[in-house]
């Protein structure tokens, strides 16, 4: 029996290098695995918390799963869909709701963060808080465990999530017999922090210090030119230890990164280096950019692979719901 692997997208805002080697690429290595069965999904219903424009969110959804395909995610091997068009996701919403207490949702952090702030603010502690943020974690349990999922790849942010879907899971399961696996995050250590173009440790859009994984190769190049660097002359030894080498690893074979170690011993002019790491990146993000184009020319395309995934999705989904309302008496 092959392990099922889900993961959400949130389709917020633009893809940078910090997020294809945090989760596009890890992503794209389970889903080689013959190991797993893999579901990736673009949340819209989760996002509907946050955008609340109705362009943006659909512009959003597309331009994360053009990405997200340009990437190099294969939609045959990978359940590929939009959260929304899976309806089967509120039902189980509704049925999660009746076996998950209120005050494991008075638990969450988003929730709790929310609270605080208008605390802080002499305003009523639930002024900012609408029901999709109260529910989000029993929304977020249903994506996950209407596909019989084992495995979560999430970042470190979203780990009580998946703590909380293990308990509404379980809660279920202790009522009405067992149904739904019970689901275990997978946090990648994957490559650590990324770096940002500032210098520093985090690459980060709040930081402004982000390289897009599909600026053009002008955006490219001028980025990679403002990369901070240290005030040693041209040919004086470079420290390794900073921005511009960082993020040549991480595009290196380890032969390149050998030999590019060595030149900066041997005193690479920062000039140089970063000539060597923007021939290094754009020929690594190249190919990726000429697909995001045709998908961006193409959104047809895109759209045909989501409504077949979404077929996928929705056969396994009614499987699940079957089982669950049986369960608890409502067939
Ligand atoms: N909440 C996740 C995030 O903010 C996205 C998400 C929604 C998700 N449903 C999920 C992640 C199910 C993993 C499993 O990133």
């Amino acid at each position: 029996m092959k392990q099922v692997v889900l993961t959400g997208i949130k389709p917020t805002g633009i893809l940078h290098i910090g997020n294809y080697f945090g989760a596009i690429k890890p992503g794209i290595e389970l889903a080689n695995n013959p190991d797993y069965d893999c579901y990736y999904f673009i949340a819209d219903y989760h996002a509907l918390n946050i955008i609340k424009d109705k362009q943006t969110l659909k512009d959003n959804t597309f331009e994360m799963a053009a990405s997200w395909l340009a990437c190099g995610i294969d939609p045959k091997r990978v359940v590929f869909y939009q959260q929304s068009k899976v309806p089967e996701v509120t039902e189980l919403n509704w049925l999660l709701s009746n076996v998950t207490s209120k005050g494991l949702m008075n638990r969450a952090h988003a929730y709790k963060a929310m609270v605080e702030k208008a605390e802080a603010n002499g305003d009523d502690p639930d002024a900012y808080v609408n029901m999709g943020l109260f529910n989000y974690p029993i929304l977020m349990a249903a994506d996950i465990l209407l596909f019989n999922t084992k495995l979560v790849p999430i970042g470190q942010d979203q780990k009580q999530h998946v703590e909380m879907a293990r308990d509404i899971a379980k809660a279920f399961n202790k009522r009405y017999g067992y149904t739904f696996v019970v689901p275990q995050d997978l946090i990648s250590e994957g490559v650590g922090l990324i770096p940002g173009t500032d210098g520093q440790n985090k690459m980060s859009k709040s930081h402004n210090n982000i390289i897009p994984i599909f600026a053009t190769e002008q955006e490219l190049k001028k980025l990679i030119s403002a990369i901070k660097t240290d005030s040693s002359l041209p040919t004086e030894p470079k420290s390794t230890d900073c921005a511009l080498f960082n993020l040549y690893k991480l595009f290196a074979t380890e032969e390149q990164r050998a030999a590019m170690a060595k030149r900066y011993a041997e005193g690479i002019s920062w000039a140089d280096a970063k000539a060597a790491l923007f021939e290094l990146i754009n020929n690594y993000l190249s190919p990726m950019r000429e697909k995001y184009n045709y998908y961006k020319a193409h959104p047809e395309v895109v759209k045909q692979i989501l409504a077949e995934g979404s077929q996928r999705a929705r056969a396994v989904a009614k499987e699940t719901i079957k089982r669950a309302r049986l369960a608890m008496g409502l067939d």
